[in-house]
């Protein structure tokens, strides 16, 4: 599971208590984040929101008055998780602390966390996020339970003016929430509720906000960005992808994440024809298999699949493509999880997250046997790193030389070395010649000197 904490880690400081909190006085708040961007993005939104209603954000939950969990269910046992952690804050409520469970295993689990964690009092899922400042309020009032949980067929968006975001030159601007597509190993259309989509008009006032306040890269988000449909019929997904790169200000754009269904020809040539547009596409295949492809109800098959690949390839610059796939999904022979390791090869994608299958409450696949023992995915798994790592291994080589350019995302002074990513999302480990380094958010052209199968190494020319 990709993990990502917003504030520190736990742990450190649980039951200690630093300062005295006055509940309703002085209104503190401490959040932590699992799981997807999409879900690291709703926490933004959820400190702007808390900060909006005149709540103080703290580094460490033994300072707040409000603890917010902000949770992932999209593979392994994250529910037990959810409750041993909610188990460990028990220490602390005697400290007349409030809980919050918030995000997919909160919809997923519902009034059932209540029971086994009574002390809980706000249990909600990201299509009600909208009613967050209500919620506060019947808090502040002392209700004890406020569920959130009964909004999954709203037409409306969680788009809030309030956003925190973390980094100050990169941002993300959710287009789609939700997901219609109900592949047959996924929580997601059952936890985040039916697809909707931003207005373009709001997205582009948001990315020209953006941009004015200084970000310069801009990553759209959905949990199928692609099937974006402009409420307002103005726009279709590509001509709002290259409105967004013709923001002034704006140096690049990202999205994330597409389905081969939805992906058209149009998008390849945004990329062609807009500079800001990053080279890189995010797709998805899950399976090289045709076979498992059908199971998981993916709609589309091994060649149709190829086929966008193939008008990747063609395209002018050079796109670098990467997927996810899931390995050991119900009744996954031998032979058909070779196709996938002849898919990868074929393709030749620069990044695969690769994920032994987990049977998911509520989904289709849930009812099918969970036929393949734990060891064979990890070996599975195996297979797939290590032909993909081979794959890579062979790609980045061809960056050997070449001179790109890369936005800064960190330093070590003492070293002289800097880290940043290329517009194909490659981390480039550098370093510069002169005594200043280059600022973080800032863009230098960097010639590569040696290439590694998940990074590259070089140094900056100057220019
Ligand atoms: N088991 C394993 N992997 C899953 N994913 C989604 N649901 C499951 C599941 N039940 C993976 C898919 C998806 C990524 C975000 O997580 O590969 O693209
Ligand atoms: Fe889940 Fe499939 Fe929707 Fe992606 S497209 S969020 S994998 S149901």
């Amino acid at each position: 599971m990709r993990l990502r904490t917003l504030s520190g880690g736990a742990g450190e400081g649980v039951g200690q208590r630093r300062s005295t909190i006055y509940w309703g006085v002085e209104k503190t708040f401490y959040i932590e984040t699992f799981g997807c961007q999409m879900n690291a993005h709703d926490s933004e939104k959820v400190i702007g929101t808390l900060e909006h209603e005149g709540y103080m954000r703290v580094q460490d939950e033994a300072d707040a008055g409000l603890i917010l969990y902000n949770t992932c269910s999209i593979r392994d046992k994250a529910e037990q998780k959810v409750f041993h952690r909610l188990n460990e804050y028990k220490r602390l409520q005697g400290e007349g602390k409030r809980f919050a469970v918030l995000g997919c295993v909160a919809q997923q689990e519902g009034e059932k966390i209540f029971e086994k964690a009574p002390y809980v009092s706000i249990v909600s899922g990201s299509a009600s996020y909208r009613k967050l400042p209500e919620m506060l309020a019947r808090l502040e009032a002392g209700e004890k339970r406020i569920t959130g949980l009964d909004d999954r067929q709203t037409e409306e968006t969680f788009d809030t003016e309030f956003t925190s975001r973390t980094n100050p030159h990169r941002g993300y601007i959710t287009i789609v929430e939700g997901c219609d597509k109900f592949c047959a190993y996924c929580v997601v259309p059952y936890t985040r509720g039916k697809e909707r989509s931003r207005a373009s008009d709001s997205v582009m006032a948001e990315a020209r906000r953006m941009a004015d306040a200084g970000f310069t890269e801009i990553q759209l988000l959905g949990q199928n960005v692609n099937s974006y449909r402009d409420p307002s019929g103005k726009m279709t997904f590509a001509e709002l992808l290259a409105a967004v790169g013709c923001v002034a200000g704006i140096r690049r754009v990202r999205f994330t994440t597409s389905h081969p269904r939805d992906f058209t020809r149009e998008i390849v040539q945004a990329i062609d024809a807009v500079p800001t547009l990053c080279d890189h596409v995010h797709l998805p295949v899950q399976s090289g298999s045709t076979r498992v492809l059908a199971a998981m109800n993916r709609e589309y098959t091994r060649e149709w699949y190829l086929e966008r690949i193939a008008w990747i390839k063609a395209a002018r610059r050079e796109i670098s493509m990467t997927s996810d796939i899931i390995v050991g999904f119900p009744g996954e022979t031998e032979a058909e999880l070779e196709e996938t390791a002849t898919l990868l090869e074929e393709v030749k994608y620069d990044a695969v997250f690769c994920f032994k299958y987990s049977s998911r409450p509520n989904t289709p696949a849930m009812g099918m046997a969970d036929s393949i023992a734990e060891e064979e995915k990890v070996r599975r798994l195996q297979v797939i790193l290590d032909r993909q790592r081979e794959v890579q291994r062979k790609g980045y080589a061809r960056h050997l030389g070449q001179v790109m350019e890369v936005m800064v995302e960190g330093h070590n002074a003492s070293r002289g070395q800097v880290v940043g990513r290329s517009s194909q999302n490659k981390t480039v480990n550098f370093t510069v010649k002169q005594p200043i380094l280059p600022a973080l958010g800032s863009y230098p052209m960097v010639r590569i000197t040696e290439t590694f199968p998940n990074s590259l190494v070089g140094e900056a020319v100057a220019g």
